[in-house]
């Protein structure tokens, strides 16, 4: 089935989840052609619940040995988190392609990027020791950012999509990528089941205690901090150079583009927790959290943040 808000783009149901024309392609080509090696890591998340930052995160953890986070000339300075960590389906494999830096293979670990759900990803993703990190946010701030982020990076020609549109779309689970919940509840059952395979991480508790959470992830991905390196103030050096203030502050990510359709700026927008209060209406809140409550029901799943 296709939908259309009367003013968005067309999104089409597909394998369970909705997407556009151009993203079908691409992960029919993941799907068929994609091999993952043993040690490719790949950031999966919801649209709008910190892949940014995550992704730059995991750039830094990973290569931290090739460069060292507190160097002015590190990638993360020069580069978008987007281009050292591509999509799958947007960049790899979709229409992005010409933004890859370099067309050889790229060095171990090979760093990946994904907001497909997990049913969707190539088998050999689900079945290889490549390990997945996934990252999501309440639903409430989820949907107020990317309801602001769709308007801005909409083509011109389109007028804009109403808050109470893209809500009852979205309580719908029609969101690129959505239903949202059947994304969150199956990486998170994945995660239980499988905890060397999956990392589950919520962007509330990432914003909360950065630093224990980026130990976590040097864990999870076979390269711990050593003492030494905890002394010497590498974790700190991590969280600065990829939080909100320094990335949004930086040229790259203030005058920069991802793909043809948006500017890096509207990536960074307040990054605040609970902004969702100066947006929904209380019929809007009642709604999506009874929604929620149904949705996430015995799973152990919860939000803070949430009403
Ligand atoms: P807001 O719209 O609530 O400000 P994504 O990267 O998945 O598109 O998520 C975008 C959200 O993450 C935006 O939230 C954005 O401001 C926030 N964000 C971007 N970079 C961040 C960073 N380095 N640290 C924390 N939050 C960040």
């Amino acid at each position: 089935p296709r939908e259309r808000g009367r003013r968005t783009r067309y999104l089409y149901l597909f394998q369970g989840f909705w997407c556009q024309p151009a993203e079908i392609q691409a992960i029919t080509f993941l799907q068929n052609h994609f091999e993952a090696k043993d040690s490719d890591v790949v950031v999966a998340t919801i649209p709008k619940s910190g892949t940014t930052w995550l992704k730059g995160l995991t750039f830094a953890i990973a290569n931290r040995n090739k460069f060292s986070p507190s160097s002015k000339n590190h990638p993360l300075i020069l580069s978008n988190p987007h281009h050292l960590v591509p999509f799958f389906e947007y960049t790899v494999y979709g229409s992005h392609h010409d933004q890859l830096e370099e067309e050889e293979a790229p060095p171990d670990p090979r760093l990946f990027g994904t907001h497909l759900p997990f049913h969707a990803m190539s088998s050999s993703i689900k079945t290889s020791g490549c390990k997945i990190i996934y990252i999501c946010r309440n639903p409430f701030d989820t949907f107020v950012s990317s309801w602001i982020f769709i308007d801005k990076i909409k083509p011109k020609s389109l007028p804009s999509l109403t808050l109470e549109e893209a809500f009852d779309m979205y309580c719908k689970g029609i969101i690129g990528f959505g239903p949202s919940w059947d994304h969150m509840l199956r990486y998170w059952n994945e995660s239980k089941e499988r905890p060397n395979k999956v990392l589950f991480l919520k962007y509330e508790d990432l914003k909360e205690d950065t630093n224990n959470h980026l130990k976590r992830i040097a864990q999870f991905l076979g390269c711990p901090f050593s003492l030494e390196e905890e002394e010497r103030g590498e974790i700190e050096s991590i969280i600065k150079l990829c939080s909100f203030k320094n990335m949004k502050e930086l040229e790259v990510n203030k005058t920069g583009t991802f793909g043809r359709n948006f500017e890096n700026k509207y990536l960074f927008r307040k990054a605040e927790i609970g902004d969702w209060v100066n947006h929904l209406s209380p019929s809007m809140v009642e709604r999506l959290s009874k929604i929620i409550d149904e949705k996430f029901a015995g799973s152990g799943l919860s939000f803070k943040a949430s009403p």
